[in-house]
C-alpha cells in the first residue's frame, strides 16, 4: 500500500472524528509535511477531508470516481479485480485498451476502466455513449481452458452477472434480451462486447466489455428512445462503485460455475432472466435476416427459430427485435 493510501485508510478507520497530524506520523512513520502534501493530493483527486489547525484533519467522503483502491475494499472475489486495475478518466476503449494490455500478456483477472470513453464500441461498430462519471465502462481479461466456439457462452454469463446486482440492488424489471443486452421497459441499460483473440482450437485472451448506464439524466436526441439508466428509471442516484462490485462478484461466481460444472447452471438463470421463449423476433445477421418465433435457447447459447416457414434455424450471433 502507498504512503498515500496507508494515510487514507488511516482517516477512514476514524471516519467522524478528528485526526491529529501527529497521530497520523505516528501511525504511517512520515513527517507532518509529508502527510500535508498527500492529503492535498487527496483532496485534489475529490476526496473529501476537512482540516484545521490544532484538530488535525476529517475525512467526510470518497469521491464519486472508479478509484481502484475504492473498488478492492470491501471487494471479496478471488481473482476478478485482485490484480491490476488499469483506471483512467477518459480512454478511447475500454475493450481496445483491454486487448492491447492482454496481447501484452496481461494475467486473467486484469481489469480496465475509466471514467469516460472517446471512442466506446458496441456490437457491430455501433458507438456507446459513454459520459464522464455517469455510466460503467469496464473490460475484462480472462484466459478461460475452452475452445474459441464456446466463448460466446461467456456474453450469455455476463449478462446473467450483470441483470444479478439489478435485480436485487434496484427496484428495475429488467430483462435479457439475447445475446447480450439488458433492457428496461424495452430500453437498453446495459450492453455487452465480448472480443477474443483466438487460434484454431485454443482461445488465447477474452475481453469482456460492459457498459452500464447508472447515473445519466438524458441521452442524446438520436438516443433517447433506445436507452435509458438507472437513475432515468428510479429517480434515485445509485453508487457505481458498489453495482461494478457486485457485478465483479457475479462474474466471477458464474464464471467458477462455468469452468467447474459447465454452462447448464449459468444458462437456468439466463433463461429465468431472458423471457424470450415463444417471442416473435426479427433477427438481423451480417448478410441475412430471418423473421420467426424463438424455440429454444440451446445448452451451448444458440438461438433457435422456427422460421415463418416452419423451419427451424441455429442462430449463432445477430440483432434482435421484438416483433
Ligand atoms: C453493445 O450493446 O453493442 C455492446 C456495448 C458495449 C460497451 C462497452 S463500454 C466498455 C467496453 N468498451 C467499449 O468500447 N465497449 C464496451
Amino acid at each position: 500500500m502507498s504512503t498515500k493510501d496507508h494515510i487514507l485508510s488511516y482517516l477512514k478507520e476514524r471516519k467522524g472524528n478528528w485526526v491529529s497530524g501527529e497521530s497520523i506520523s505516528g501511525k504511517v512513520a512520515v513527517s507532518r509535511t509529508a502527510i500535508w502534501k498527500h492529503i492535498h493530493k487527496l483532496k485534489e483527486e475529490g476526496y473529501d477531508i476537512a482540516s484545521a489547525p490544532k484538530k488535525g484533519y476529517l475525512f467526510h467522503q470518497a469521491p464519486d470516481l472508479l478509484l481502484p483502491h475504492e473498488i478492492r475494499e470491501d471487494l471479496d472475489t478471488r481473482f476478478l479485480g485482485k490484480g491490476e486495475i488499469d483506471y483512467q478518466r477518459e480512454i478511447d476503449s475500454t475493450n481496445a485498451r483491454a486487448k492491447d494490455l492482454a496481447a501484452k500478456d496481461a494475467p486473467e483477472g486484469t481489469l480496465v476502466l475509466s471514467e469516460a470513453q472517446k471512442k466506446g464500441r458496441g456490437r457491430r461498430g455501433r458507438y456507446w455513449f459513454s459520459p464522464p462519471g455517469e455510466g460503467i465502462y469496464v473490460s475484462l481479461i480472462l484466459r478461460p481452458d475452452i475452445s474459441p466456439i464456446e466463448v460466446p457462452k461467456i456474453t450469455l454469463l455476463a449478462a446473467v452477472a450483470m441483470a444479478e446486482p439489478l435485480f436485487h440492488l434496484t427496484p428495475l424489471d429488467i430483462r435479457i434480451k439475447w445475446p447480450n443486452d439488458i433492457l428496461v421497459k424495452g430500453r437498453k441499460l446495459a450492453g455487452i462486447l465480448t472480443e477474443l483473440s483466438a487460434d484454431t482450437e485454443v482461445t488465447n485472451f477474452v475481453v469482456v466489455g460492459l457498459g452500464l448506464n447508472v447515473n445519466m439524466p438524458r441521452f442524446p436526441p438520436e438516443l433517447e428512445r433506445v436507452a435509458t439508466s438507472v437513475f432515468m428509471e428510479t429517480g434515485t442516484y445509485y453508487s457505481r462503485i458498489t453495482l461494478l462490485r457486485e457485478y465483479l462478484r457475479q462474474f466471477e461466481r458464474h464464471y467458477d460455475i462455468l469452468l467447474t460444472a459447465g454452462f447448464g447452471p449459468v444458462l437456468k438463470r439466463w433463461r429465468e432472466l431472458a423471457d424470450i421463449i415463444g417471442r416473435r423476433i426479427l433477427v438481423e445477421m451480417i448478410n441475412d435476416r430471418c423473421i420467426g418465433t424463438v424455440k429454444e435457447i440451446d445448452d451451448h447459447g444458440v438461438l433457435i427459430l422456427e422460421d415463418e416457414k416452419g423451419g427451424s434455424r441455429r442462430i449463432l450471433s445477430g440483432d434482435l427485435s421484438f416483433l
